[in-house]
């Protein structure tokens, strides 16, 4: 059988590209080419998935020697760091011992605190809005504002600072807002220094804010991060927390859009909001399959496969998200009151689990239904076939999600 080509193609907004259906059920563990031309591997079914995630052997470092050449939509470049930022505390030990530290500060109990200042935000978004019109960008105009404000939060950003800071964070983490890899390297430097300074003035004055308490937080033998691993944290909860909020809001709404009668039940059941996010995820999932790739540091079997030293894998959450047997025969549908859709995996699995998952959730809830309970007769502005979906190697979202307000006849 000759390699297929990764990442797959889809025929039709969110509809799983073929391939994945068929790996799962023929060779769930699977090689695959890239654009390259250097092989690579894909695990697509649910549990092996799981498996993968919480496998010590898999290193995240995927740019080593000889290792396939992946794009990272710059370059075909082994330097990027787009691919080994964080250094020390993306790998363990490192890595292990800042998430036993900055686990205390990303709990459950946060993101409940931080709910009314998320629903404050957006209800002085939908005011902007409204005060402009009927028609806006769901994309530019909402997707992308909200949860920038709740990282300039976060970090305890003053008020004045922030149009600065938001302009810097969008050139380091909006591919639509970057030109070259030059840019992507100069907006890194600007954040860095930002950070930096940032983390000097809270110190001399500690606040309430998550970043302060990053500070002062200490690991059990009494050991505080250091000041690289803070401006390292303040990069990543950018690079992770930024444009993947934007564009999982965007993805849900134009996967509501899409399913009118999805959107119905919604409004007629806004108490299944918790679970219409997580089908939403599910079924709407912003990555593209290249997000979460890994290097083997040694041979390692899964599913009964033997995955050589040294490959370079991709591990398909969007396809574990579409297993059949998880998630149903109709794992295809969009079904906002699927019981099984809590066990989605947008948000991965193991030691990397998403650190904002509930405040993602949060966002994503408080977004969801304040503008539906704002907008009775929201819809989109045009015709659906129209919307652009931008996929470069790690999201995929539509560009542009114009859409109106105006009341309805009725
Ligand atoms: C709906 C929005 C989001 C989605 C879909 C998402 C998805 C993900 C995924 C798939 C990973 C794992 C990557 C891997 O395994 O290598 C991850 C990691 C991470 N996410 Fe999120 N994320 C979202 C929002 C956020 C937010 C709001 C924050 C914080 C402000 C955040 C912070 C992080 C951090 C710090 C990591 C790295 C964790 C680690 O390496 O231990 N994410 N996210």
């Amino acid at each position: 059988m000759t390699a297929r080509t990764y990442p797959f193609t889809r025929n039709r907004p969110f509809e799983e590209p073929p391939e994945w259906s068929w790996l799962r059920e023929h060779a769930p563990v699977s090689t695959v080419k890239l654009a390259s031309g250097d092989p690579a591997w894909v695990v697509t079914r649910y549990e092996d998935v799981r498996a993968a995630m919480t496998e010590q052997s898999f290193s995240r470092t995927i740019n080593r020697d000889g290792a396939a050449r992946v794009s990272t939509g710059y370059q075909a470049d082994k330097s990027s760091p787009v691919f080994n930022f964080g250094g020390s505390i993306s790998e363990p030990p490192g890595h292990t011992r800042w998430r036993r530290i900055v686990a205390k500060a990303f709990t459950q109990r946060q993101a409940d605190v931080m709910r009314p200042r998320i629903a404050a935000h957006t209800e002085d978004i939908l005011d902007e809005i409204t005060a402009r019109g009927d028609r806006f960008d769901l994309m530019a105009d909402f997707a992308y504002q909200l949860p920038i404000r709740v990282i300039c939060d976060l970090l305890g950003i003053e008020i004045e600072s922030r149009p600065e800071f938001t302009e810097l964070a969008a050139k380091l983490t909006r591919r639509d807002m970057q030109s070259s890899f030059a840019e992507f390297g100069e907006a890194l430097g600007g954040i860095g220094r930002y950070a930096a300074m940032l983390i000097a003035r809270k110190r001399r004055a500690l606040g309430d804010d998550l970043l302060s308490k990053l500070i002062a937080l200490k690991d059990e033998d009494e050991s505080q991060l250091s000041n690289e691993e803070l401006v390292s944290t303040v990069i990543l909860l950018l690079m992770a927390g930024y444009e993947s909020t934007a564009v999982q809001l965007g993805n849900a709404f134009f996967a509501l859009f899409l399913n009118p009668s999805q959107l119905t039940v919604l409004r007629e059941r806004p108490e299944l909001i918790g679970n219409a996010v997580e089908e939403l995820m599910r079924w709407g999932q912003m990555g593209t399959g290249f997000a979460v790739a890994k290097s083997a540091t040694a041979d390692i079997e899964l599913g009964g496969v033997m995955i050589p030293a040294g490959a370079t894998v991709f591990i398909s959450l969007g396809s574990g998200n579409r297993d059949t047997s998880v998630f149903g025969v109709d794992a295809d549908v969009l079904d906002l009151t699927r019981p099984s859709a809590t066990s989605q995996i947008a948000f991965s699995y193991g030691p990397h689990y998403c650190l904002g998952a509930a405040l993602a959730r949060a966002e994503m809830q408080e977004a969801i239904s304040r503008i539906l309970a704002r907008f009775p007769d929201l819809r989109p502005d045009g015709e659906l076939s129209d919307v652009v979906l931008a996929s470069n190697l790690f999201t995929y979202y539509p560009r542009e999600l114009p859409v109106t307000t105006a009341e309805r006849a009725r």
